[in-house]
């Protein structure tokens, strides 16, 4: 059956990307099948996490979740290192994945960047983490921003070769299902999903308000490169105001914003925030210079996150609140996942001693 499952690290700075690219994603299709959001806390400490500061973004993120719309009636939300099956499973992983695989990851090659004999071993495994939560809730369905691509294609590689790898025991037990997309190169029975990206829409990859090369990222030591889900009204207005731009009016077609890749990324701001296509947005704003253009977007992008600015203001205010939807998203969360792993350790193999 369908299900999905995404994850948000809490390390800081969430930005407009994330909230676009993702969060504000998550939230529709808490109406269309189960829904499952998890604050990635164990991805987190792949890198140095002061702890105070860890527990606070943390909350923090489940805040964002919430003050967006996701509702925890409808949806689990839970922070990761609660539900131990995703360790486990990232484990079973590691024994899957091939160490090429890995390297390839350039997510892993930005971030450990030049001195990689110094990076944690976590930070080389993340990619088999993220598999494992996905996994763990054999989730169908991953909505995500552009930057996470790589990974779903290594979750799948996990899944395929899993299936294969063990084919003739998952048959046996009677724990298949029906491969939805016969292939030769596929048994004709799985018992992990082969996960379907979502990523889609004019926000899959928002780019630093300095510098249309580079993605806005939590990292970025300029705050100006990034709103935050944090900022207040003026703080928007202020960085959007200053957000880099060329001397041109805006064009009147998508395509004239080829090469242009400020010019892109503010009209893509606009079309996500206002749920429109970059074409609409031309053709309101075709012609009409950044003096003009950026005062509209300051607008409708304060319009936007400012209630959602509050909400999480007063929730992260009330961490009792914060903790309770932690600890019921977990439960949930725990039932779906100990099944499987139940199962995974029958299929590997393992003797069920208690
Ligand atoms: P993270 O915490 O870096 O980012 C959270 C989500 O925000 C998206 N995103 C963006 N989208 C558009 N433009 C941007 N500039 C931008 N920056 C970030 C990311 O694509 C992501 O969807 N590895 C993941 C977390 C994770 C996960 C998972 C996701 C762990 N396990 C399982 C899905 C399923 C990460 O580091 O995201």
């Amino acid at each position: 059956e369908p299900r999905v499952f995404s994850g948000v690290q809490p390390t800081g700075n969430l930005h407009l990307g994330n909230y676009l690219g993702a969060i504000s994603r998550f939230v529709p299709l808490q109406d269309q099948m189960p829904t499952i959001y998890c604050v990635v806390d164990l991805h987190a400490i792949t890198v140095w996490q002061e702890p105070e500061v860890l527990t606070r973004t943390i909350r923090e993120v489940t805040a964002a979740y919430l003050a967006a719309g996701i509702d925890p009636k409808k949806s689990i939300i839970f922070n990761q290192s609660q539900v131990k099956e995703h360790a486990e499973l990232a484990w079973i992983f590691n024994c899957i994945a091939r160490m090429g695989w890995l390297k390839r990851m350039t997510q892993f090659k930005d971030k450990a960047g030049k001195n990689q004999e110094n990076a944690s071993v976590g930070l080389f495994a993340y990619p088999n983490l993220m598999a494992a939560d996905i996994l763990a809730y054999r989730a169908t369905h991953v909505p995500v921003g552009e930057d996470q691509k790589q990974h779903l294609e290594l979750t799948r590689d996990i899944a395929q070769k899993f299936n294969n790898d063990y084919a003739e025991r998952i048959k046996e037990l009677g724990l298949g299902i029906p491969n939805p997309e016969p292939n030769p190169e596929l048994p004709d029975e799985l018992y992990l999903p082969l996960t379907e990206p979502m990523i889609a829409g004019s926000a899959t990859r928002i780019m630093s308000l300095r510098d249309g090369t580079k993605k806005m990222s939590k990292s970025d030591p300029s705050d100006l490169s990034r709103i935050n889900l944090t900022d207040d009204a003026d703080a928007i207005a202020k960085k959007i105001k200053k957000a880099k731009t060329d001397p041109e009016p805006l064009p009147g077609e998508v395509k004239g914003l080829e090469e242009r890749p400020e010019a892109d990324n503010l009209v893509g701001i606009y079309a996500a925030l206002a749920d429109m296509t970059k074409q609409d947005v031309l053709n309101e704003y075709g012609g009409q210079q950044f003096s003009a253009f950026k005062p509209a977007l300051s607008e409708l992008a304060v319009t936007k996150l400012a209630p959602m600015n509050e909400e999480m203001k007063r929730l992260t205010q009330d961490p009792g609140t914060i903790d309770a939807v932690l600890k019921d998203g977990a439960e949930r969360a725990a039932a779906i996942a100990e099944p499987v792993l139940h199962d995974m350790r029958r299929i590997l193999g393992f003797v069920e001693a208690r």
